[in-house]
């Protein structure tokens, strides 16, 4: 029998995002320290198997349609095309958000294993940029990675950009422009208070207003006309079209009201939103012997206490104990 991960505000959970590790191959400044952070330690990682059986769960009894995998960067986890093709298998939409390094060498064992999607993150298309804001030297592999997964038929393929400013804001048209060139479609993502340092701050981030204003130096951005429904992101068509470039205003632009998300992470916590202060252990539950029923159970309780919004604006805000990279965004 198939329930819904509804929560008290009627909004009903379909799109489940799967972190399939917390850690990672680069250091974007915006999302964690130089030396990293404590990773899980692995015996509390879901293996393989647990995964796909907590998937199988939210696909088979909990009207999950969409299985999106997540990081820290979720190709640095051995199992990831078994994990895709075994998802793929239970005929929901598969997609990966990555950073792309290394996604040459598996785009297409990926998309064989019935990958759907692929979104990446890339913030730059200067190289010693790409070197300040990740602290390492690896643009011509996220390149290498992009190119692959479009000769793939990954596609399409969409890039996720932060504005950081004084580092990257002023890239914004040349990014947009690269990204339209290549057939990408390009999202501006407002940075939200979820690293790792806990240096975010209002002031210092770029809001959508600014892109627009950025982006409207270059091109004539209008509304695109297809239904925006729960997704994050705002798209706009760019001169005319078919170009489009979207805007994710997480912060001055929320958009709880429609969210049809939960997620998973890597150690086995049901999270019912981005910025949830409580989880709920399905780890130890399963490791406990429970059975795909007590499983669902414990899903649909987690959902039921999943807050209006996000908060961020509230005078009482606190942000998650859990940063970004452990989460999967
Ligand atoms: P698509 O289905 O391809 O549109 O994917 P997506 O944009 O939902 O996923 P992606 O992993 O590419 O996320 C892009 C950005 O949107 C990241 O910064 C995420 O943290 C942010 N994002 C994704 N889902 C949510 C959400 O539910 N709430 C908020 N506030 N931000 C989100
Ligand atoms: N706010 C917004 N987006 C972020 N990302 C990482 N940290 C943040 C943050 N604090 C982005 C990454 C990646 C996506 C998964 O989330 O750049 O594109
Ligand atoms: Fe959904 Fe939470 Fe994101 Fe709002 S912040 S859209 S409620 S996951």
């Amino acid at each position: 029998m198939t329930r819904a991960l509804e929560d008290r505000y009627g909004r009903v959970a379909t799109d489940l995002r799967v972190s399939l590790t917390d850690r990672c191959n680069l250091r974007c400044s915006y999302c964690m320290p130089a030396e990293g952070l404590d990773w899980l330690p692995d015996e509390t990682v879901l293996s393989d198997d647990e995964v796909v059986r907590l998937v199988r769960i939210a696909v088979e009894r909990l009207g999950v349609r969409e299985v999106r995998f997540t990081g820290g960067e979720p190709l640095v986890r051995r199992g990831l095309v078994d994990i895709v093709r075994r998802t793929h298998e239970l005929g929901v939409e598969t997609s990966l958000t990555t950073n792309a390094l290394g996604l040459s060498r598996t785009a297409q064992a990926l998309a064989d294993a019935g990958l759907d999607r692929i979104n990446v993150s890339l913030d730059t298309i200067r190289p010693e940029t790409f070197l300040e804001i990740t602290r390492r030297d690896r643009f011509d592999d996220v390149v290498a990675g992009l190119e692959a997964a479009q000769a793939a038929g990954l596609g399409p393929i969409k890039i996720n950009a932060v504005l950081l400013r004084g580092v990257n804001d002023t890239e914004a048209p040349e990014l947009l422009r690269w990204c339209l060139d290549r057939g990408y479609e390009l999202r501006f993502i407002e940075q939200m208070p979820l690293d790792a340092q806990h240096g975010w701050s209002r002031e210092a981030m770029v809001t959508a207003d600014e892109i627009f204003e950025r982006l409207e130096s270059a091109f004539v951005l209008t509304p695109a006309s297809e239904p925006r429904g729960s997704a994050p992101a705002e798209l706009f068509m760019v001169d005319g079209g078919p170009g489009t470039v979207g805007v994710i205003a997480s912060v001055t632009r929320p958009f709880c009201g429609d969210c049809d998300r939960v997620r998973l992470t890597a150690d086995g916590q049901v999270r019912n939103c981005l910025f949830a202060r409580q989880e709920s252990d399905l780890r130890l539950a399963m490791r406990s012997g429970a059975s795909d029923e007590e499983l669902a159970d414990r899903w649909v309780v987690a959902m039921a206490g999943k807050l209006p919004g996000h908060g961020i604006d509230d005078p009482t805000f606190l942000q998650p104990d859990r940063p970004m990279s452990a989460i999967g965004g």
